[in-house]
């Protein structure tokens, strides 16, 4: 593994100067000055926000996390009879890669290229399963994969599985999600796949209970967001001028959270400034629910096919292999 995470989000290329933090800064500035204001979900995962995450798989509320891990833990031996052994094994929004080592020991990947944004975070877990695992090239990357992306030399070309657990598709709106897909298997070749979790349509109290628990652990993560957006572009946020809210809509099929102003807010930055009203919010995350046949039917699109679905005996999860075709 290299020392140095490397930064492989594309810049402008007529400016390679521009650096990363002025397009994400008027990336949240366009977001916060928008009628509905909203900003992207990546601006969750800060550090802080990477453990919160973490904090929330480990909830009771939270069952996606439990509910693929027990898919897993009954149908990996099948799994892997499926991929095969050697690939290069590519997770996305890897954060603690605890998902993607679980499958080393029946997967035997020749590479393991871990992606996240949140790369910090990443690396020290990366570091230490190289020491479990040395037999494993090991190449973590930070990127943006909400961006236009692209892999770089060191990541081999054969047999490219993409990993792409705990349902994190289900951020993206259904033609991003498409596009997403796309852009993995323009990346895979021919002799690759992906392997992917989606959390299925199911009660109402679940999902968001799920989104909304008791203890106020997805509230802080949520409110973290104004945090990581105070540092990127210098704005005032006031955290506790701020609420959580979560529900699911279902004419969409997906868990909305927002972020609600208790009162009459004016949030600054340099260079500009936004009045929110009591109860005006900011969209920060959505989590489209699937089905089975639905998710199959996008990644058949995406150019992916000879699908294989695992689920949990309530049909709460899906874990999905499909193979480039
Ligand atoms: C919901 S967590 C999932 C973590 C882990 N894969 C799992 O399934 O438990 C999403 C992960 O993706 C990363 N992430 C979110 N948006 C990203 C982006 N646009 N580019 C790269 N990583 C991103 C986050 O930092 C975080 O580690």
């Amino acid at each position: 593994m290299s020392d140095t995470l490397k930064q492989h989000t594309k810049r402008d290329a007529s400016n390679p100067i521009i650096d990363l933090s002025n397009q994400v800064g008027a990336e949240i500035k366009a977001g916060l000055q928008k009628e509905n204001a909203n900003l992207s979900p990546k601006f969750l995962y800060d550090t802080l926000g990477s453990v919160l995450f973490e904090a929330i798989c480990e909830l009771p509320e939270y069952y996606p996390t439990r509910t693929e891990a027990e898919i897993f833990l009954r149908y990996l031996p099948e799994m892997a009879r499926r991929i095969g052994t050697g690939a290069t094994l590519i997770d996305l929004g890897a954060g603690n890669c605890a998902k993607a080592a679980k499958l080393f020991p029946l997967l035997h990947p020749e590479q393991y290229v871990p992606i996240d944004i949140s790369a910090e975070h990443m690396r020290d877990y990366v570091k230490r399963l190289q020491e479990r695992f040395p037999h494993i090239e090991m190449t973590p990357l930070e990127l943006d994969f909400s961006v236009q992306w692209q892999l770089p030399e060191e990541v081999r070309a054969s047999k490219r599985v993409f990993f792409y657990p705990g349902s994190s598709i289900g951020n993206f709106d259904p033609d991003q999600a498409l596009v997403f897909l796309r852009q993995m298997r323009a990346a895979c070749g021919e002799d690759g796949g992906i392997l992917i979790g989606v959390d299925l349509i199911k009660e109402l109290g679940l999902l968001n209970a799920a989104y909304d628990d008791a203890l106020g652990v997805t509230a802080a993560f949520n409110l973290n967001m104004l945090r990581h957006v105070n540092r990127i572009i210098g704005a005032d946020f006031d955290v506790r001028a701020w609420s959580h809210k979560a529900f699911f809509n279902p004419t969409l099929s997906r868990i909305e959270m927002h972020l609600e102003a208790r009162t009459d807010v004016i949030v600054r930055w340099p260079g500009g400034m936004r009045h929110f009203k009591q109860g005006e919010g900011i969209h920060t995350e959505n989590s489209y629910k699937y089905s089975v046949e639905k998710m199959t039917q996008f990644l058949k699109t995406a150019g992916f096919g000879n699908a294989r679905a695992w689920s949990d005996e309530k049909n709460w999860f899906a874990v999905i292999y499909a193979e480039a075709v």
